[in-house]
């Protein structure tokens, strides 16, 4: 039996990358998901994919009401929430302070800060009546970026941080009914976008730099990771049983706290 047999989450930017490669590993160890996503082909990919097991929601983290949607549907489909994972987030391309212009930096700010941190905000508020009542768990998505520099820009690291300081926070105030903790996935080749504001939203980091190459001679381990390496971290935190003592933490899998040997 898997170990999230008849549980129940939404994962939001489910849709491709890290996001999808959890739902994957959530429908296999026995979960039934809803994604919420702003884009509808990927939700159809994956209702294709996993049948009865996934709902797909079309909307974005940065409304309330979509976020209120997403668990409303997992309450009336699937009968509770137990995990709300919140993922959806885009990257400013590693854009420099003293790169950006003012404006960009002005409205950037508000795009970006809107989706990595208001939308988790937004996602945790819709989900925790839900998750109180079942005495279920959250999960935020951070990055390397939450810990140490040159993992984005300016506005990236500032938000994977404050997303950081929201994970111990709202551990704090949510328990006991509620667990609250975070993964931090390093460099990906994903379709992780940029703010439109900044004209960062046409291409993805795969598409726009040789992302795994570029974490391959940069990391001690010296690998291409993929969002499937850090998927096993939300099965973890998501269990009632295995995790059940984990609160206020961030799994740093990312492997960058360790600079890479002088060869
Ligand atoms: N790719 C990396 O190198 C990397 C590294 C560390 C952390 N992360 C983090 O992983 C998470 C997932 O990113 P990814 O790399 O899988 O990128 P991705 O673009 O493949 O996945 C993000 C998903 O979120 C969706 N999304 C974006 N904005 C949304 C919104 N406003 N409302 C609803 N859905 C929205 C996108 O459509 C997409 O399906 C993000 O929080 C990102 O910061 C990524």
């Amino acid at each position: 039996m898997g170990r999230l047999q008849n549980r129940t989450a939404v994962i939001t930017g489910g849709g491709s990358g890290m996001g999808a490669a959890v739902v994957g590993r959530f429908v296999e160890e026995g979960a039934r998901v809803v994604v919420l996503d702003r884009v509808q082909d990927k939700l159809d990919a994956l209702e294709a994919s996993y049948g009865d097991a996934v709902r797909g929601v079309l909307g974005s983290v940065t409304e309330y009401a979509d976020n209120a949607q997403a668990c409303a549907v997992a309450q009336r489909e699937f009968g509770g929430l137990d995990v709300f994972i919140g993922n959806a987030g885009i990257w400013d391309f590693s854009r420099a302070l003293l790169d950006s212009t003012p404006e960009h930096l002005v409205a950037g700010f508000d795009e970006l800060f809107s989706v990595n941190v208001k939308g988790y905000v937004l996602g945790a508020r819709a989900a925790a009546p839900l998750l109180r009542e079942s005495r279920g768990s959250m999960i935020f998505t951070l990055s390397n970026a939450a810990f140490y520099p040159g993992g984005g820009g300016v506005l990236y690291t500032a938000a994977k941080h404050a997303g950081h300081g929201l994970v111990r926070q709202l551990a704090y105030e949510l328990a006991p009914e509620i667990r609250v903790n975070a993964v931090a996935p390093g460099g990906m080749a994903t379709d992780l976008r940029g703010p439109a504001a900044m004209d960062l939203s046409g291409e993805s980091i795969s598409t726009a730099i040789p992302i795994g190459q570029i974490v391959r001679e940069n990391s001690a381990l010296e690998i291409e990771p993929l969002p499937e390496d850090y998927a096993e971290a939300y099965v973890l935190l998501g269990a009632a049983r295995e995790s059940r003592t984990a609160t206020g933490t961030v799994i740093d899998l990312s492997g960058f706290g360790t600079p890479r040997r002088p060869r």
